[in-house]
């Protein structure tokens, strides 16, 4: 490791950290871009949150990214965040322009991006499916919009959140057909017809929990994603596999929100297949266990 007093530092903020994989994916690129740069985790507790913004200016900290807790709560220390962070009501990421702190959000272009990239799949004039009604439901529903599918369904377990969610969004996209329901298999079963895309943006499935939806209700070119990727195959893409439908698991949309990042702070694009193999590395070998 070739860190000097020229070293540039970048970061995440998250609490708890020590599960992140973001530390090892971001040097990994930094190594072969070749950048004097090193890429840390810090954990920081929500009391501690207003002083550690603080410290990003007063360190000279280059930028750093912003996991959970802290995506929405961290908004008001800023300086300014892009309008698709303002929407969403989230960000992810934060730049440092001399001392101005900006920031932005790059989980829901991370995730268009990554279904462009490995399954040249293109929203534009289909019909999509949300599960969930959370943050990440959130930035995916927003990057979704803005590439033009024809109908959006946002379903969540407490419908009231897809409710709000789908009420706030349709004013900014009128031409994309918007409708809420509750994460119920009987009700949905009836909406699964011209489906080009199921998207799990729940948090079901991190502990081998199924969504228990009826997959074979879904048109048979589907597509079935999750933004889960700890594990990479969750019961959810394991029993769309089994009947025969393409599937789009969560490590392309974390590596492709690190790579717009790390863009935002360097200018330069990511090597992004480094990137993905690092994290399938360490998810092979969670470090530290
Ligand atoms: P994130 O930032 O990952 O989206 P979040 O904002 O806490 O996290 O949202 C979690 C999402 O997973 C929500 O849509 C949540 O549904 P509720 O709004 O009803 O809470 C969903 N979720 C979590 N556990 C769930 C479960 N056991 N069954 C169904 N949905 C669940």
């Amino acid at each position: 490791m070739k860190i000097s007093g020229k070293t540039k530092i970048l970061g995440i903020f998250g609490y708890p950290i020590e599960h992140t994989l973001s530390p090892q994916m971001h040097n990994a690129a930094i190594e072969v871009l070749g950048l004097d740069m090193v890429y840390l985790p810090f954990e920081v507790r929500p009391e501690g949150l207003g002083i550690a913004v603080e410290a990003i200016r007063s360190l000279g900290i280059l930028g750093v990214n912003v996991t959970i807790p802290h995506k929405s709560a961290i908004i008001p220390y800023l300086d300014r965040i892009s309008e698709e962070a303002r929407v969403i009501g989230a960000i992810n990421t934060i730049v440092n322009r001399g001392g101005e702190l900006i920031g932005y959000n790059t989980d829901g272009e991370g995730y268009v991006r990554s279904l462009k990239r490995e399954l040249d799949f293109d929203v534009k004039g289909k019909k999509v499916l949300i599960l969930g009604a959370g943050g990440a439901a959130r930035g995916i529903l927003v990057s979704i919009a803005r590439e033009g599918p024809k109908d959006v369904i946002v379903a969540n377990r407490t419908i009231t959140k897809a409710s709000t969610l789908v009420r706030e969004l349709k004013g900014l996209f009128p031409d994309v057909g918007m409708t809420a329901l509750g994460l119920i298999p009987e009700i949905l079963k009836v909406h699964l017809g011209g489906t080009a895309l199921l998207i799990n943006a729940t948090s079901l499935g991190m502990r081998g929990e199924g969504i228990g939806l009826p997959l074979d209700a879904l048109p048979g070119d589907t597509v079935v994603s999750d933004i889960v990727y700890k594990p990479l195959i969750t019961p959810l893409l394991e029993e769309a596999s089994a009947l025969g439908f393409i599937t789009h698991n969560g490590l392309g949309m974390l590596v492709e929100q690190g790579a717009l990042s790390l863009k935002l702070w360097t200018g330069l694009d990511a090597p992004i297949e480094i990137m993905r193999e690092v994290v399938l590395k360490y998810l092979d070998n969670p470090y530290p266990i």
